[in-house]
């Protein structure tokens, strides 16, 4: 029988630098996702990949002084590299600047053209090249990007049109008939009342002030608008307008777009549409994710407030990170990421729980039975809430996991996790062990938890990928027919006898605190290489931002807009001392209009004692966001002139005594 077809995606992603945690969400969800539905019988399709085109990248490859392809080629790369890390297997990657999608962009567009979708006139209005995205003045907040909050350009160039009004009362209709398509609900709403009920414009679909994108081919001198462009791409991949369309046959519409909140509006208005003038289908859902926040900040290089997955994943491996993503927060709301909050489930859901349930059944079936998985013998009277757990246990994952609530599947087997822990403290084995009418309980007490084990590891497995083997090897399972989400429906597959194998704890118990200072020092080091760095390179910035990756080499020009962003103020230095164990950090406390006061962390111990320090009227950066440097928040930075070998002097401002006045 052909298994029914599920085909995932996850949006393109723009290649402008490092990805951060943010994005592995998104993409760890649709792995975990693929795998689940592999695992239960589905001929799963997981499509990824770039979205290389468009005015933003092509400024950023401008600015890095690099050819755009040259520029995106480098950083699609490492993008791969990332998913390998973290262990993504997708079935396929598309890049908008493969062949295969340029031409059927174009043979999409000209479509459109010829049955008199898109027109051509004049486009004059507002454009956020950051989001790429076209705003009517009443969309604008304070007068910016009512989504990234970026200043926009006031654009003004002959382009086509996509007659969007035409489709309105269709889109709201389907909207409202189809209740499942758009989720979470509050989303759906939101589409409705904010950009469909008070009517759809024409959009801009074409332009012509750059080049970096897919050109219109009966038009040269326009390119293809980059969002027409890249939701193209879900498919393109499969094979549309292409001479072999057979993977489109096959898994179009696609059951899932996962996408994180700010983009839910092209996914379920422009790209709907599109499809619809297409005369094609429309994907099940558009499954509008929550964000990774980081000081309950969007996460964002521009911000500074980035965390990248290399170095989680290397300090405590991929599967940690992937539980944690996927556990912490509801899919669908924010949710803050911290150290703290990952090494606390590492130690509580991993390493306690898990880790704990698996080296104890190990270590008594290898004390108790020699090592071999013992077959069960009286029971003890516990063992049926813990079958009926498990027999239960695959209904409610597979309900969760349909619904995209990868926290609550995780939950239920959790359940189990602590059942089979609590079943070990209601049956006392080791007391069982003492005598000789408690060995039959014993040997019951022991497949059992093997058998949970054992079923614990496949429910993980879709989630947690590595883990699953590691499980397998201690227990001494080689059988790939007990490794299937079939096999674990009924309690009792687990073959007696088997010899178990303790290994290394599956998740090492970590002293929270002190991980925690070794990290912040970690960050500390980072930061004063950094400024080293920085202040060889130009001359300012005492404290540098220990997350901020390197953009562009070459320093562009920014417009007024940008510059106006920054807060300068003057700032008096009340009190001063130097950070402990360290002999380059000066603890400032600066006092501001009103008597509002900060603390702000500078390098400049070397070069000010803390008693010179004290009276000066500084220049602080005060719209910095707050950064912790040795376990302290500092809340701002200290303007500085530096020579060519990095000396430091402070930017003091004499004929002004007082805090709080604006500089710019
Ligand atoms: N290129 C467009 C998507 C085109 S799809 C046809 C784009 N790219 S992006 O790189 O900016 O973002 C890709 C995805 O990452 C988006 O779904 C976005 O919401 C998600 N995330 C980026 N930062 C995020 C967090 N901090 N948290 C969760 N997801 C976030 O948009």
């Amino acid at each position: 029988m052909e298994k029914p077809t599920f085909y995932i995606t996850t949006p393109i992603y723009y290649p402008s630098g490092n990805m951060h945690i943010g994005h592995t969400y998104t993409t760890v969800a649709a792995d975990a996702m693929t795998r689940f539905k592999k695992m239960t019988g589905y001929d799963a399709y997981f499509l990824t990949g770039t979205d290389e085109h468009g005015q933003k990248i092509e400024r950023k490859a401008q600015a890095a002084g690099k050819e755009p392809q040259l520029f995106v080629d480098e950083i699609v790369a490492a993008t791969k590299e990332l998913w390998k890390l973290m262990n993504i297997e997708y079935d396929d990657f598309i890049r908008t600047t493969d062949p295969r999608h340029v031409t059927a962009v174009q043979k999409i567009f000209r479509k459109f053209y010829e049955q008199g979708d898109i027109y051509k006139s004049q486009y004059e209005g507002q454009y956020c090249a950051e989001c790429e995205a076209f705003w009517t003045p009443t969309q604008l907040k304070d007068g910016c990007c009512p989504d990234c909050g970026r200043p926009t350009e006031l654009t003004r160039e002959e382009s086509y049109f996509f007659r969007m009004s035409k489709y309105q009362d269709w889109m709201i209709d389907y909207i409202q008939s189809h209740p499942d398509f758009i989720q979470p609900p509050s989303r759906a709403n939101e589409m409705l009342n904010n950009f469909l009920r008070p009517g759809l414009q024409d959009l801009c679909v074409s332009r012509t002030s750059f080049k970096w994108g897919v050109p219109v081919d009966f038009d040269p001198k326009h390119v293809v608008y980059v969002w027409i462009d890249a939701l193209s791409n879900y498919i393109t991949a499969l094979g549309y307008m292409s001479q072999d369309d057979s993977l489109m046959q096959k898994y179009w519409p696609a059951d899932v777009h996962l996408v994180g909140k700010e983009i839910v509006r092209f996914h379920t208005i422009y790209w709907p549409i599109m499809l619809h003038a297409l005369g094609l289908p429309l994907p099940k859902q558009v499954f509008g994710h929550g964000w990774l926040l980081f000081g309950n900040d969007k996460m964002s290089k521009s911000k500074g407030n980035v965390v990248y997955p290399g170095p989680i994943v290397e300090r405590y491996g991929c599967d940690a990170l992937r539980y944690y993503l996927m556990r912490e927060m509801p899919f669908g709301a924010d949710g803050n990421y911290t150290n703290e909050a990952l090494l606390t489930r590492m130690n509580a859901d991993l390493a306690n729980d898990l880790g704990n349930l698996v080296s104890r059944t190990v270590a008594m079936i290898e004390k108790y039975c020699a090592g071999a998985v013992p077959a069960p013998g009286q029971p003890t009277g516990h063992e049926e809430a813990l079958v009926a757990r498990f027999e239960a246990l695959p209904a409610l994952v597979e309900k969760y996991m349909n619904e995209l609530q990868f926290s609550l599947a995780l939950a239920e087997i959790w359940k189990l996790v602590g059942d089979a822990n609590r079943y070990i403290d209601l049956t006392q084995p080791w007391v069982l062990g003492r005598s000789e009418e408690g060995r039959g309980k014993l040997n019951t007490v022991l497949y059992h938890l093997a058998e949970c084990v054992r079923a614990i590891a496949v429910h993980i497995g879709p989630t947690m990928p590595q883990t699953p083997q590691r499980i397998y090897q201690q227990l001494g399972l080689t059988d790939p027919a007990l490794m299937t989400w079939q096999s674990v429906q009924k309690f009792g597959g687990l073959q007696p006898g088997i010899l178990v194998k303790k290994g290394a704890p599956l998740f090492p118990r970590i002293d929270i605190p002190k991980e925690l200072q070794s990290l912040a020092d970690e960050a500390q080091a980072k930061a004063q290489e950094k400024t080293s760095a920085q202040e060889k390179a130009q001359p300012q910035a005492p404290a540098a931002e220990p997350d901020k990756a390197p953009e562009a080499q070459a320093d562009p020009l920014i417009t007024f807009e940008d510059f106006a962003k920054v807060k300068l103020v003057t700032a008096k230095v009340v009190a001063c001392e130097k950070v402990e164990k360290t002999d380059k950090l000066l603890k400032e406390t600066l006092e501001l209009k009103n008597g509002e006061r900060r603390t702000v962390v500078s390098g400049i111990a070397k070069y000010y004692t803390p008693e010179e320090m004290v009276g000066k009227t500084v220049v602080l950066v005060s719209n910095l966001a707050p950064r912790k440097m040795r376990g302290i928040v500092s809340e701002g930075m200290l303007l500085c002139a530096s020579d060519e070998a990095g000396n430091l002097k402070l930017l003091t401002v004499e004929d002004c005594q007082a805090g709080g006045w604006e500089i710019g």
